[in-house]
């Protein structure tokens, strides 16, 4: 499965948002090593906190699966917004332990895309290697 094509299945997961609050609805798709596609997206709760993102939820479904970062090849990220849906902070910072810092990450609206990495998003990272001594 090439670029494109897992984030076309992002949008797919897009279609699922659950989003009454915000309206803002989101994609993820990861891909991982042997070919298997795990999707998320945003899940609202009317206490907003307890609200999921959409990349949070297809990291923990490839974990839940088996896959690790050492199995998992590429993440892409979709939105409906005007502009590439950036990860929040809390996603940077779940991802950052959950997959490595080169794996790729595709921000798509359809119209924009942007090829990042966790170690272009979230710069001087706090890890396991600073709490495990
Ligand atoms: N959202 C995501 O799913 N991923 C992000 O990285 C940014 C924000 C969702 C959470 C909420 O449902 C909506 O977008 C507006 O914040």
């Amino acid at each position: 499965m090439n670029r494109e094509e897992l984030i076309q299945e992002a949008f797919k997961a897009m279609k699922n948002s659950y989003a009454p609050y915000s309206k803002y609805h989101v994609g993820a798709a990861i891909l991982t090593k042997d070919g298997k596609v795990f999707l998320g997206t945003n899940i609202e709760n009317a206490s907003l906190g307890a609200t999921n993102c959409a990349e949070r939820s297809a990291v923990f479904s490839a974990y839940s699966n088996g896959y690790t970062k050492d199995t998992i090849e590429a993440l892409a990220i979709v939105s409906d917004g005007g502009r590439v849906c950036a990860p929040c902070g809390i996603c940077r910072q779940v991802l950052s332990e959950l997959i490595y810092g080169d794996t790729p990450i595709y921000l798509s609206n359809g119209k924009q895309s942007v090829d990042m990495s966790i170690n272009k998003l979230l710069p001087m990272q706090f890890g396991v290697e600073d709490v495990v001594r």
